[in-house]
């Protein structure tokens, strides 16, 4: 049999985020350079993603062509491969893709192939452009433009498994139907939950709401995709850098991080590459975390580990600068059996065998991740 694709959630880096519309082959080419030099490639990242804004035109036979941004695909690919990295791209099911550049609508095998001949290893696949198809063909009419929706997803999914070569399938249609309930029959290895990721808190936090009760959804090989990371772009603090990856951890989300790699600063770099916070994310038995209770500002969410442990989070959501103090943590309700040893993920600290009414102390916007093992 083959491989499962994506049985952990996909990790990697993608130019959207900071670069958006400007993105060369050069800065993709830099970013494999620099996720192997920072350790990131070593930590798990692998995927190098091209988002949109790469496409040229088609030819006469339908040949899609890169535009002068992207002068050489297959070497790109090949640099990315040398390097233990994998290349991936991005189009839609329209005609034209969110930032109007070329879609697959009517070419989908001949893209699909064009991938596979180049070495693409991951499809963002972004409903965009097959918008306005949908309201065009079915005003109005929601069931019908699922439909639509769904075969066009399953059209690109049978056009990839025909090209031979194993491509992660990343959809991209928010804010349409609940895809966590229909991902994984069109094919899709992930799926996303949420509009555009920001940088800011608010939109983090906004992000972490949506994807309550969604956890059933995700599994091995088909995930829940809360969006990239913002993490090192800039506008979070350190403790919101922290709480947005090791929330993006307990959620069990593909870790594309989304930033400009030029200007990793070692505590950013500590961050993305965090063994022990990685490894909570990539758990192989691939559960999801759900909140399990909130107590004013402050969320409790848990999942359980592959080993017989949980990894539990606690975050302060409040705006209050000042400490918050003797949050209490109900252990029981949060799945911890008694016996189990606590360790502070963020502070690298065994903690030991702690007691159901342990009491914590959060800053603003700060997590405290605790993994328990047997
Ligand atoms: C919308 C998606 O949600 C973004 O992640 C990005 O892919 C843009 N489209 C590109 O146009």
């Amino acid at each position: 049999a083959k491989p499962m694709l994506a049985a952990t959630p996909p990790m990697g880096w993608n130019s959207w985020n900071w670069f958006a519309g400007k993105v060369t082959q050069d800065d993709v080419k830099q970013a494999a350079d620099l996720v192997v030099s920072t350790g990131m490639r070593d930590a798990g990242y692998v995927y190098i993603n091209i988002d949109d804004t790469w496409q040229g035109k088609r030819d006469a036979s339908g040949v899609l062509h890169p535009n002068e941004k992207f002068p050489d695909m297959k070497g790109l690919a090949d640099y990315v491969h040398s390097k233990g990295l994998k290349l991936g791209i991005y189009s839609s099911p329209g005609d034209l893709t969110c930032a109007k550049f070329e879609g697959s609508l009517g070419h989908e095998q001949q893209d699909a192939d064009l991938y596979a001949s180049w070495g693409i290893d991951y499809l963002k696949y972004d409903l965009c452009g097959f918008r306005t198809k949908l309201d065009a063909e079915a005003p109005g009419d929601k069931l019908k433009q699922n439909v639509m929706m769904r075969d066009a997803y399953v059209k690109m999914h049978q056009a990839l498994l025909k090209t031979g070569r194993p491509i992660v399938y990343s959809l991209c249609q928010y804010g349409f139907d609940s895809v966590w309930q229909w991902g994984p029959e069109v094919g899709g290895n992930l799926w996303r939950t949420t509009g555009d990721v920001r940088d800011n808190f608010p939109s983090i936090a906004l992000i972490a709401e949506t994807n309550v009760g969604l956890g059933k959804y995700a599994g091995p090989g088909h995930w829940n995709d809360p969006d990239m990371l913002e993490v090192g772009n800039g506008k979070l603090t350190m403790d919101e850098n922290r709480t947005h990856m090791g929330m993006w951890a307990m959620l069990a989300a593909p870790l594309l991080a989304g930033n400009n790699l030029t200007k990793l600063t070692p505590e950013v770099t500590g961050v993305l590459t965090n063994r022990e916070v990685v490894a909570i994310d990539q758990d192989s038995l691939g559960k999801q975390a759900e909140r399990v209770y909130q107590e004013g500002p402050v969320q409790i969410w848990s999942r359980p580990l592959a080993d017989g442990g949980r990894a539990l989070a606690v975050i302060n959501f409040g705006e209050d600068t000042t400490f918050l103090r003797g949050i209490p943590l109900h252990l029981k309700e949060a799945g911890v059996t008694s016996g189990m040893k606590a360790r502070d993920v963020w502070a690298a600290k065994d903690l030991g065998a702690i007691k159901d009414d342990y009491k914590v102390a959060l800053k603003r916007h700060e997590m405290l991740l605790l993994r328990f093992s047997k």
